[in-house]
């Protein structure tokens, strides 16, 4: 089984909560894992940032390759970094199973998309609020996941925007129509409150930092995340 196959065993599982590993102790990473482990988490998301395409700086592929070594569960690398196509052998190499790539980072999204697949990884387009779904329609044929941002790229702990409900609507439409098997995920701001609108919209992974860095027991909280994404 290559990366990519790995990661889209999990394609039918919903709802599935990656926790964001943005608001974590990295000072004790093996620890969070664990914990994460523990708590029924099945894949980890994992948010670079380049403090050029988004005003943060996060890590880069030792760390994912660090992660990569210490545990089974297969790694969904958020790349928030300016022409990514620049480091995608090397976020390979260091062990990712899918690599999500900004439209608005891309000058050639089909092609970055392509040597995403290439490199046996799963390949996944995410678009910021402001930036329209047309943007990303051309390319969706090339896409194991689309995500669709509920805040700004760049920070955890800001406040979710609906606009993204209505392009996970959108995009369920336009999959079946055009006969596509893309994951729907949504990133920014999921919690209690906002998770059950995007799962009725459509959505199926759900990425959530604050929701369960900021509780005391991470297993309780993914536990809530997936109740209330159902309820
Ligand atoms: C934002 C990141 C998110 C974020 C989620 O740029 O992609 O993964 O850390 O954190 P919360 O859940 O706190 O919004
Ligand atoms: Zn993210």
């Amino acid at each position: 089984m290559n990366a990519r196959e790995k990661i889209l065993q999990l394609q039918s599982v919903s709802p599935l909560v990656l926790p964001s590993l943005l608001l974590c102790d990295f000072g004790d990473l093996r620890s969070e894992v664990e914990l994460l482990g523990k708590a029924g988490i099945q894949a980890l998301h994992l948010d670079v940032m380049d403090g050029l395409f988004v005003p943060n700086m996060t890590y880069g592929m030792p760390i994912v390759e660090g992660l990569a070594r210490h545990t089974e569960l297969p790694l969904d690398v958020h790349l928030m970094i300016q022409e990514p196509s620049r480091y995608l052998e090397q976020f390979g190499a260091a062990g990712a199973n899918l690599i999500t790539v900004h439209v608005e980072a891309c000058s050639d999204l089909s092609a970055t998309l392509k040597q995403i697949r290439d490199l046996g990884i799963a390949s996944g387009v995410a678009l910021n609020p402001d930036t329209e779904l047309d943007a990303i329609l051309p390319c969706l044929e090339l896409c194991d996941l689309v995500l669709c941002m509920s805040v700004n790229a760049g920070f955890g702990g800001q406040k979710f925007n609906p606009v993204a409900i209505e392009k996970v609507k959108q995009l369920v439409e336009i999959r079946e129509r055009r006969q596509l098997h893309f994951v729907l995920e949504v990133d920014g701001g999921i919690n209690v409150e906002t998770i059950g609108a995007c799962y009725a919209a459509g959505a199926t992974w759900f990425v959530a930092g604050s929701s369960i860095f900021k509780q005391e027991c991470y297993q309780q909280a993914v536990t809530d995340l997936t109740a209330a994404a159902i309820a």
